[in-house]
């Protein structure tokens, strides 16, 4: 199996770091912000997105799974692990590896809304909008790419992959 850098190290260094200055922006200065990393794709992201952040920004993490093991999601999904504390009162903001389909993000999406925070958005490093099925609202985005199937820096291929510090497209 072979994989082809799509993205390069650097090169998510260096939007991360005007995605967190934008999202600083965004917020009115003395307001927190409580990130939610999405396990286990978003670790990557989440771990590099808050060193570029300042001591306002708080985290949690939550795990999902599709229901069912089929290849077409049904966008319902499970809590597997939830978050540590409640989100009422907050500025919420999903941290994921990427948004496909964006099923899974929409369903999250409610989810979250459901809980009275303040506000929530969304990031996501990656974005294929070629694949949408569902019109998802997603704020911050890295970068968008083309209908590959990617690996790396989060992203898994059968839970390979997910240590590379870059993106890479999966190959034969
Ligand atoms: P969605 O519900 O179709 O938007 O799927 C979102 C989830 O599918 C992501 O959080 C990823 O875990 C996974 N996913 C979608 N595309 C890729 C890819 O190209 N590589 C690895 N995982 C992917
Ligand atoms: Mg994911």
């Amino acid at each position: 199996m072979t994989t082809t850098v799509l993205i390069t190290e650097d090169e998510i260094r260096a939007r991360i770091g005007t995605l967190a200055a934008e999202i600083e922006r965004d917020y009115p200065a003395g307001e927190d912000i409580h990130l939610i990393g999405v396990l286990k794709g978003g670790f990557m992201f989440m771990a590099d997105l808050v060193r570029a952040m300042t001591p306002r920004v708080s985290l949690d993490f939550m795990a999902l799974s599709s229901y069912g093991k089929g290849t077409t999601s049904s966008g319902q999904v499970m809590v597997l692990k939830d978050v540590d504390s409640s989100l009422e009162g907050r500025h919420v903001i999903i941290v994921e590896d990427i948004v496909d389909t964006g099923l899974t993000l929409h369903y999250l999406q409610d989810i979250l809304k459901a809980r009275a925070p303040r506000s929530v958005r969304t990031a996501c490093l990656l974005s294929k909008p070629s694949r949408r099925v569902v019109d998802v609202q997603v704020e911050y985005i890295g970068f968008t790419i083309d209908d590959h199937f990617v690996v790396g820096y989060g992203l898994d291929y059968a839970e390979r992959f997910r240590n590379f510090p870059y993106i890479a497209v999966l190959g034969e």
